[in-house]
């Protein structure tokens, strides 16, 4: 098999790439280890940027995320008993779209199957080889035959898990780490919206999150230890930490239902340099990984892939290779920018373990100053709702 660019990994860094592609007539084959049943199930991100919307609606995916998505003009901060909003739309012209990541997956799987693109489903054992010459080459198997795909180019967005990463030399590889002591403990619930936009708080018991995926199932989330375990979570324990964190002095009420899914997420601030060897581009977590405060994951890989498509098609319209040779430092720019506002939400927000009486008066400080002061305020808010596309 032959083909232009060379995929490896179909979550929303793979297929918004195979797609960006296809608009310009750039032919691409994705590989995806896991079944479409799976990826299509797999419950991560929610919140969209303002660009990543833009991009989704321009390049004729966006019906609906406009249809289903919700459209939030601000977020509360929530701390010492008192609800604080950062109001987005006054601050920056600008809003988010909560919309689930594995919807903007459905939208794009079923987008590219209609335009004959070619998505190859549990492929066992893939490879990446010559990755330093003109043709690098991808070997897997798929149904228990041996398979090779010679590439120009190879994308690596199979995540931080994935092989493409791993393939670089290491020498060639400067990696920047930090893991955080605690994870977050996420449920869904079937219950009725408490709020109309998200609240992050902060409270002596630990972080907590309101979101929401739909009228009917809301996302909560808790601080929690990393190496937690799902049986040390019985609901009555989940709703008591909840209620215990989330409590105004307003009297504001949480609605609680059916918890239908719980997991532990991770939470690591990582970061590989450059994000290119050779033929070989990273895209998205193989390349980079926030702590989901910022709720930036998802974001940042449509925004490598943005850049990386642009550069590809410059390459193939013009013959000029410059784009490419810029992407991994236009791409890292945004990385690192989302990597400092990541790391700051992360840091104010959360209860950290060996914390003293005067790092939390210091978090306390910044926030009241975040709610106090317009340019802070507007710091948050140009963050959050994502700085313009490349
Ligand atoms: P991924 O979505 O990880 O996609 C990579 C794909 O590659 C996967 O489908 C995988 O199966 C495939 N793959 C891996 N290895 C191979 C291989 N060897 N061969 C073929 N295919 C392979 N971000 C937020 O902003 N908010 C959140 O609440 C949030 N929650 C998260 C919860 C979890 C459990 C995780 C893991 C991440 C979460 N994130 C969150 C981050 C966000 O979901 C990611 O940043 C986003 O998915 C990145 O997209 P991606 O395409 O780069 O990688
Ligand atoms: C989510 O809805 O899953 C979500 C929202 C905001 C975040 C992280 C996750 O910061």
């Amino acid at each position: 098999m032959k083909t232009r660019v060379g995929i490896v990994g179909a979550g929303p860094a793979g297929l918004l790439l195979s797609h960006l592609l296809h608009l310009e007539g750039i032919d691409s084959v994705v590989i995806e280890s896991r079944s479409r049943q799976e990826i299509e199930a797999t419950i991560r991100a929610g919140v969209l940027e303002h660009g990543t919307v833009e991009l989704l609606r321009k390049t004729g995916i966006g019906a609906r995320m406009d249809r289903e998505g919700f459209v939030h003009e601000g977020v509360y901060l929530r701390f010492a008993g008192t609800t604080h909003r950062i109001d987005f739309k006054a601050l920056t012209g600008r809003s988010i779209m909560v919309y689930a990541q594995h919807e903007v997956i459905k939208d794009l799987v079923a987008a590219r199957l209609e335009a004959g693109g070619m998505l190859l489903f549990e492929v066992k054992d893939a490879a990446v080889y010559d990755l330093d010459t003109a043709q690098p080459t991808i070997r897997f198997h798929q149904r228990g035959k041996v398979e090779e795909l010679q590439c120009d180019f190879i994308a690596g967005c199979d995540g931080f898990h994935g092989i493409t990463r791993p393939s670089i030399p290491s020498r060639m590889r400067h990696e920047f780490t930090r893991v955080y002591p605690f994870g977050w403990f996420g449920i869904l619930v079937e219950a009725p919206p408490s709020t109309d936009e998200l609240i992050y708080a902060h409270h002596e018991r630990g972080f907590a999150l309101v979101s929401t995926r739909s009228p009917q199932i809301q996302r909560l989330y808790l601080q929690c230890d990393p190496n937690d375990e799902l049986k040390n979570w019985p609901d009555s324990r989940i709703w008591d930490e909840l209620h215990a964190r989330l409590e105004t002095r307003e009297g504001w009420k949480l609605a609680e239902g059916r918890i239908f899914q719980k997991g532990v997420i991770a939470m690591r601030s990582y970061v590989v340099e450059p994000m290119r060897y050779g033929r070989l581009f990273l895209a998205g977590d193989a390349a980079h990984i926030v702590p989901p405060t910022g709720a930036k994951g998802l974001n940042l890989a449509a925004a490598d892939v943005r850049v990386l498509s642009k550069a590809l098609t410059s390459f193939y319209k013009s013959g000029n290779e410059q784009a490419l040779k810029d992407y991994s430092a236009t791409a890292l720019r945004r990385v690192w920018r989302a990597e400092h506002f990541s790391w700051w939400m992360t840091s104010m927000l959360h209860r950290f373990h060996d914390e003293t009486p005067f790092h939390h008066r210091l978090q306390l400080a910044e926030l009241d100053y975040v709610v106090t002061s317009r340019a802070k305020a507007q710091t948050l808010a140009d963050n959050y709702v994502g700085l313009p596309l490349e």
